[in-house]
């Protein structure tokens, strides 16, 4: 494929199975697909030492605004999103990995704040979310009236804080974790449900706490995940889907999760300042 002319330059923060993921690539096929390598932070710097280059490692994350960034994205914890997200948006267009962090309505408010007042745009991956776009124009056209997302894994594929899940046993099939508002949901299970907050944002009018998340562990459910979302509208229209996502019991997604994360980095190339579901 012919290189583009002019880079688009990528700060990555986190090096995580992501950010390694996400550099990795970048690295070895940026350039054809008009990226590049501004800055990668870690917490912890030792991890990148060999694999990045030293003069892109930042030692303070702070420093980003030295460097000459066009997308910032951030692949380790809601933690940094609601620490650095609007400084982020006001030099760079964020790519926000860890959604869940807008459940708090003020990060929320200051994210979409920042993004208007810099003209930056505020990205959010879709990741599992089927149909995340008809969603949010369903949503901006008013018509939007009731969200709902059931997400099933096998218990070893859970991530989450508390003990809602500590003494599960192989073969004791389906269980409900958690049902209720996505706001809720989000503080106790940060790692788990990014498709929901992506679902929260474009759905903007119903908002974190107007959307219904479940999460359902199945010991059934050692080869996919299931993602189920019900979207209600007006005068009887509904649309439900239905998707299954390949991921082994006891083992990270892995690649579909980061392929479709580095899918929505190419479309990171300015949508004014507002939030755009990629
Ligand atoms: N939106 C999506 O589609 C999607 C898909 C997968 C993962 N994610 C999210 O992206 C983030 C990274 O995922 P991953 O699979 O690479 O996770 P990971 O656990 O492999 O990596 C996380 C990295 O962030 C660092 N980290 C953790 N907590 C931190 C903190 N408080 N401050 C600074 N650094 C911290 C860890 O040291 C690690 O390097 C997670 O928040 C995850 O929920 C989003």
């Amino acid at each position: 494929m012919a290189e583009k002319s002019k880079l688009v330059k990528v700060g990555v923060v986190g090096y995580g199975h992501l950010g390694q993921y996400l550099v990795e690539r970048i690295q070895r096929e940026g350039a054809a697909a008009g990226l590049s390598l501004a800055f990668v932070w870690n917490r912890n710097t030792e991890r990148l030492r060999g694999s990045v280059p030293q003069e892109l490692i930042l030692e303070q994350l702070s420093q980003f605004t030295e460097r000459v960034v066009d997308v910032i994205v951030e692949v380790c914890h809601p933690r940094i999103v609601e620490e650095f997200g609007a400084q982020f948006l006001s030099r760079a267009h964020f790519l926000v990995g860890s959604p869940t962090a807008l459940a708090d309505p003020q990060v929320d408010a200051e994210l979409r704040r920042a993004a208007a007042c810099h003209g930056k745009t505020l990205y959010v991956p879709s990741g599992a979310l089927w149909g995340g776009q008809d969603i949010q124009r369903l949503n901006n056209s008013g018509g939007l009236k009731a969200l709902s997302i059931r997400m099933s894994k096998h218990p070893s594929c859970f991530r989450l804080s508390g003990d809602l899940l500590s003494d599960w046993t192989e073969g004791e099939g389906r269980r409900v974790l958690f049902k209720g508002s996505v706001a809720d949901l989000c503080p106790l299970a940060p790692n788990n449900v990014n498709t929901m907050a992506a679902a929260a944002i474009a759905a903007d009018s119903l908002g974190f706490a107007g959307v219904t998340g479940e999460i359902v562990s199945d010991t059934k459910l050692s080869e996919f995940h299931v993602v189920e979302v019900e979207v209600t509208g007006a005068d009887g229209f509904s649309v439900t889907t239905v998707r299954r996502n390949p991921a082994r019991a006891g083992r990270s997604p892995g690649t579909p999760p980061a392929a479709s994360f580095w899918s929505s980095l190419l479309c990171c190339e300015g949508h004014g300042g507002r939030v755009y579901l990629c």
